[in-house]
């Protein structure tokens, strides 16, 4: 049973408040009981259809941008409306809070997303603990149930890291945002983090010598922010790297461009200069021979948010010409919303989704999102934000759904880290499961 539930805001790591539950749960007779934290992210190009935070917009503390209405709500009517329940019984919390959402979107914004996701989040570490199972193996009986019973296969992820940043998360002049090591061709999830971690390094050394010692800072997810403008320098930086450090054939790349951030509605066309002085406008026609071009250049596995977040047509394009040997993910397209998938399914829009828990807001609804990807034979993609915390649960959730797949920016930064450091730990304890790899689009046929 769920004994007590407090709030508390805490910083994130762009220094910006965030949310943090701390939940203690109790067997009801005094053998067996705990306390657990779960803390929330936030991120920064966001998806116009994501669940809201709730933040204080009190200009005298952080600049609007303070916890203390979120954290109130955890300590108070939310949280206490979950006492005396069973906290493994992840379906019945998640409903509970939904029921008082109260916004007239449903979009969680008068009680805050953040709030609810913070304790969906320790419910579901409470109900792992009260189980006596690893996190994410509570969380694959919670998958087996959201696809309606049988079996559903754990994995250990391909790491997608995020080694050169842009877009809104940089200040340089590049306007796509991530730019992925994959390592699909490593045998274990330990030497996919060798293999990332090495070409990283030499990274550095490749941008030093080419740019200069200060190009070498790094971006809001670890990876290096160099002034360069053109994606496909930003591949050929990454491919040199691979080379360089002795792993080419076993490295493929990625990109998220997140286009939405330098799409202009006036224009109805893309600005590649939309950090710069010069404007550089591309038609969403001119965009995808960019993507087809990308593709027949590098070893490209995926890509996500190429278009934006409103423009299924040219999403559903892209996919058709390139969708066979690289992954389309929908991110701002779908934020982890059964609805936008669907709508996203009918225009055959991608063939994967990015699931982000705080842009949907509670386990269960990310779950569901999960299941439906999973009937139709998309990808799933698990996600952390820009601004991160310490908190490793995406960790537990790839592992647990069987995802294949997780991006937690570069082996760089704590917040970052956290996540691979707990894939590491799972990958030693929870015995015999299989890396993706190569298979990391369809993990079921593992
Ligand atoms: P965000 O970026 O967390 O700032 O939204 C991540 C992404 O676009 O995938
Ligand atoms: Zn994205």
């Amino acid at each position: 049973k769920i004994v007590s539930v407090k709030g508390r805001e805490v910083l994130d790591s762009r220094g910006r408040p965030t949310v943090e539950c701390e939940l203690e749960w109790s067997d009801g007779n005094g053998e067996r009981s705990g306390t657990v934290r779960a803390m929330v992210p936030s991120g920064k190009s966001t998806g116009g259809a994501e669940a809201k935070e709730l933040r204080d917009g009190d200009p005298a503390r952080y600049g609007g941008m303070g916890c203390l209405k979120a954290a109130a709500n955890i300590s108070g009517d939310l949280g206490k409306a979950l006492i005396g329940m069973n906290p493994a019984d992840q379906r019945a919390i998640d409903d509970k809070l939904l029921s008082m959402d109260t916004s007239p979107g449903k979009d969680k914004a008068l009680i805050g997303a953040n709030a609810v996701l913070a304790l969906s989040m320790a419910c579901c570490r409470a109900g792992a603990e009260a189980l006596g199972v690893p996190l994410c193996r509570h969380i694959n009986g919670l998958a087996r149930t959201a696809v309606g019973g049988g079996e559903v296969k754990m994995c250990l992820p391909v790491p997608c890291l995020n080694v050169i940043n842009g877009g809104v998360h940089a200040g340089n002049a590049l306007a796509f945002q991530e730019f992925f090591l994959i390592p699909s061709g490593a045998s274990s999830f330990a030497e996919a983090m060798r293999l990332g971690a090495e070409t990283y390094a030499k990274l550095k050394k490749v941008i030093e010598a080419k740019y200069g010692k200060r190009d070498t800072g790094v971006g809001d997810e670890g990876g290096f922010a160099p002034n360069i403008s053109s994606p496909e320098e930003g591949m050929s930086l990454l491919m040199e790297a691979i080379e360089g450090a002795g792993h080419g054939g076993k490295i493929e790349l990625g990109s998220d461009p997140a286009a939405s951030e330098f799409y202009s509605k006036e224009k109805g066309a893309y600005d590649l200069g939309f950090k710069c002085e010069e404007p550089n406008v591309k038609t969403a026609q001119e965009m995808v021979a960019l993507y087809q071009r990308i593709c027949g250049t590098f070893p490209m596995a995926l890509l996500e948010d190429p278009f934006d977040e409103e423009d299924f047509e040219s999403h559903a394009e892209l996919t058709k010409v390139v969708g066979e040997s690289v992954e389309i993910v929908g991110d701002d397209l779908y934020c982890t919303n059964v609805g936008r998938v669907n709508k996203g399914l009918e225009a055959k829009a991608t063939n994967a989704m990015l699931l982000k828990v705080n842009q949907i807001g509670t386990v269960s609804e990310s779950l569901d999102a999960w299941a439906l990807c999973r009937k139709s034979g998309w990808g799933v993609f698990v996600s952390h934000r820009s601004g991160e915390t310490e908190d490793s649960f995406i960790a537990d959730l790839v592992v647990g759904i069987g995802a294949g797949h997780i991006k937690s920016g570069a082996p760089c930064r704590s917040e970052r880290l956290s996540k691979y450091n707990q894939l590491l730990r799972i990958e030693e304890e929870v015995k015999g499961l299989p890396y993706a790899g190569k298979l990391f689009r369809t993990p079921w046929k593992l």
